[in-house]
């Protein structure tokens, strides 16, 4: 190195030095946020945004702001806003110390940067009360190239006895922007994933869950934030943001007197105050973001990426594809039956047979959703011969076996309810209420968690060769009551945060004993899909809804925040009027499935089916493992399209889909711009999934440049005759 180097480097290290000591940077590799602290050892939020290219510039960005209004002490802009004190917005933190003394005062300590290598880097900030010496940290991962963040914190008691949480945050952002547009989901069973979309205006707007187990039933724990405007695909600043947490969560939105937006978002704290006994550590679910400066199409592009290198269990691996016997049976099949099954599953080229509810329970057989469940035997009437039998046909016929557990809940008709009582969750001296004929076993219990896993465990002792598991949650929490949290003289408010712990506790065993199953995450349909619980399982199952015309909908919703190598989609009988080919096209959007009675299909039918898995798994490079991209919105126009590119832009399939046949004569006419192909490249197209007989309407000779069909676009000649069409790019080499 010669010394015009050295020296540069030199004053670079000084200058890191210089501004470390009251300037804290945590930047992804285009975006920044800055913390600053002030004379009151107070560590502000003073930028989010687009990087600086000289890092000197972001020492003076407080200097433009106006928040420290004279005689006012008030801080809107606080990295974890403390209570009690100076304070007069909604905090992040609320404490009442051992003394009863409920006021906090946050400064500054230290803080210290760590690479974590493969692109991770871990700010740690440590702040402390100066009276009471309680201990926060504040968490910042960092997924440099996905632009995604990752934030946390903990809280220690350093007082000689319990304090109580009273409010415990994740995370605590602040926005300086003129407006603010959030898109918040609602639901409920078969229409999940519903977005609204409004201004923010002044005041807290409030999300929130208090389902104790699900909250993605009513209102999944995502939401998009945009800077300027409402969301769009490509323009514009946006802010995906998701909460890793399977229980009660909750986010502030409160748009301040500067008309700023302050962001709180944590687990929530109803019903949920926490007691900390001295020298314990809190540890808050950790809330992750990607933000974006060109809209949300690359904020999901950065969401997913992540998740699948990050997060998601075995994201970047391979899945199997399922034949489901839950709509083609319900509660009523026996082994006849599903052994049909199984040779349907073997006719069509399914990977594995997954058998669903209803195979357990002897007392209380399950025959029905009011009895049984709970007790995991095999059911002696209708599966005579065991699991291993059934696995050993379907092994026979080069089809893998898959179960259905649910093993969190009970029936209060069932023997597991009969001589567990105390495992249930349920008010002990009034009537019970149940969600689906059930209830929540305690997992705050840690012999309840031994239990857990013992189902999941026990299967894989008793019969070997079992390959895919769907992990079902159907109910939610009522009753709220532990009677081992009083047991052990434990507050009852406990009981959400330990649920959720305990839950974790008993997926990570699994997943040490199993790593290599694909577990699928249920929940009556999309009732909990997060990042906490994704980290141990391979999919979830998005909605009980299969009509493929919602699921459209709701797939285009969830992409925003999860990958379709996640998002398990059957092919079932829900609107049985639209044809097989249009069902099959939209479940190939996301992860490939069947839940159907397949000798019930003509041979053509049949033959198409086939033919259609053999095309997705040639499309999985670019479904799985590629960039997703929204081409046309299914609310705006009648045809609604969204494309797959593989990393390395040499393959792509673009689905379309006629969502509504208003004015016939006008739908079909515009092209549709393609998006992440490389304009250099040349490509040809081919229409696949063709239905028997038919034969395209495309001109398959010709050949295009990627930027071509990226600003002059492609029409895929989507008609009432052709309601689906997929068109499979790929690169011509000469
Ligand atoms: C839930 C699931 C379904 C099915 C049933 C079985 O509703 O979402 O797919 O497994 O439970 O009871």
């Amino acid at each position: 190195m010669d010394i015009r180097s050295t020296l540069f480097l030199c004053c670079l290290f000084f200058l890191n030095i210089l501004l470390s000591q009251d300037l804290i940077i945590i930047e992804s590799s285009e975006y920044a946020i800055v913390l600053k602290k002030d004379s009151l050892k107070r560590l502000q939020h003073v930028y989010f945004g687009s990087k600086a290219s000289n890092l000197n510039e972001y020492r003076s960005i407080d200097k433009q702001l106006r928040f420290e209004v004279k005689d006012a002490a008030d801080l809107p802009n606080h990295v974890y806003t403390p209570s009690g004190t100076w304070n007069t917005s909604e905090p992040a933190l609320q404490i009442l110390h051992s003394d009863k003394n409920p006021s906090t005062e946050l400064e500054y300590k230290q803080h210290i940067k760590k690479n974590l290598g493969d692109g991770v880097s871990l700010s740690t900030i440590t702040l402390v009360d100066p009276i009471y010496k309680t201990e926060v940290l504040l968490f910042y991962k960092v997924y440099h190239e996905e632009n995604v963040f990752e934030q946390w914190s903990t809280i220690k008691n350093n007082e000689v006895q319990a304090i109580e949480l009273k409010k415990y945050a994740s995370a605590n952002l602040y926005f300086r922007n003129n407006d603010f547009f959030l898109t918040q989901y609602h639901g409920a069973w078969g229409s999940e994933m519903q977005p609204e979309t409004h201004l923010l205006t002044s005041g807290i707007k409030v999300l929130d869950s208090k389902l104790g187990t699900r909250s993605n039933l009513y209102a999944p724990p995502n939401f998009i934030l945009s800077l300027d405007g409402i969301a769009k695909e490509d323009t514009g600043k946006v802010l995906l943001g998701s909460l890793a947490w399977s229980g009660n969560y909750r986010f502030d939105f409160e748009k301040d007197r500067f008309n700023n937006l302050r962001l709180i978002a944590g687990a929530n704290n109803f019903a949920a105050e926490y007691k900390l006994g001295a020298n314990q550590i809190f540890e808050t679910p950790h809330f992750i973001y990607t933000y974006s400066e060109k809209g949300k199409n690359q904020a999901s592009i950065n969401m997913q990426r992540w998740s699948r290198k990050y997060r998601i269990h075995e994201g970047e691996g391979d899945r199997l594809t399922l034949l489901n016997n839950w709509e083609a049976t319900h509660f009523n099949f026996n082994e006849k039956k599903i052994v049909a099954l199984l040779d349907q599953a073997k006719e069509i080229g399914i990977d594995v047979f997954l058998l669903d509810d209803g195979w357990f329970g002897n007392k209380y057989p399950r025959n029905n959703d009011r009895n049984g469940l709970g007790d995991w035997e095999v059911n002696q009437n209708k599966l005579p011969n065991g699991l291993s039998n059934l696995i050993k046909k379907a092994n026979k016929r080069g089809v893998k076996f898959g179960i259905w557990i649910e093993p969190e809940m009970v029936n209060p008709k069932s023997e597991l309810y009969e001589n567990h009582l105390d495992w249930v969750i349920r008010q002990p001296n009034r009537k019970e209420y149940y969600y689906r004929n059930q209830l929540v076993l305690d997992l705050s219990n840690p012999e309840v968690q031994n239990h857990v896993f013992g189902v999941f465990d026990n299967l894989f002792i008793e019969n070997s060769n079992i390959s895919f598991v769907k992990w079902d949650a159907n109910s939610i929490i009522y009753n709220a009551y532990s009677e081992y949290l009083a047991r052990n003289k434990l507050p009852q408010s406990h009981l959400y945060y330990e649920y959720v712990k305990g839950l974790y506790k008993v997926l990570e065993r699994v997943r040490e004993k199993y790593p290599k199953i694909p577990i699928m995450l249920c929940s009556g349909g999309g009732g909990r899909v997060d990042y906490g619980a994704l980290q141990y399982f391979t999919e979830f199952w998005p909605s009980d809804n299969t009509n493929p015309l919602d699921r459209i909908f709701m797939h285009w919703e969830y992409s925003h925040f999860y990958p379709a190598i996640a998002m398990s989609s059957h092919v079932t009988n829900w609107n049985k009027e639209s044809s097989i080919k249009f069902r099959v096209d939209v479940a190939s959007i996301g992860k490939l499935g069947f839940d159907i009675e397949i000798d019930k299909l003509s041979e053509e039918e049949k033959e198409f089916c086939k033919q259609a898995l053999l095309n997705y798994k040639s499309l999985q490079k670019s479904i799985w493992h590629g960039d997703m991209y929204r081409l046309q919105d299914p609310y705006e126009n009648p045809i609604a399209s969204i494309q797959y590119v593989n990393q390395e832009k040499t393959s792509s399939v673009v689905f379309s889909f006629l969502i509504s046949q208003r004015f016939q004569t006008f739908y079909s006419n515009e092209p549709i711009l393609f998006k992440g192909l490389d304009p250099k490249k040349k490509y040809e197209i081919e229409e696949i999934n063709l239905f028997h007989r038919e034969i395209t309407e495309i001109n398959q000779e010709a050949t295009y440049s990627g930027e071509y069909l990226m600003k002059f676009g492609f029409n895929p000649i989507v008609t009432d005759k052709r309601k689906s069409v997929v068109l499979k790019i790929n690169e011509i080499t000469l």
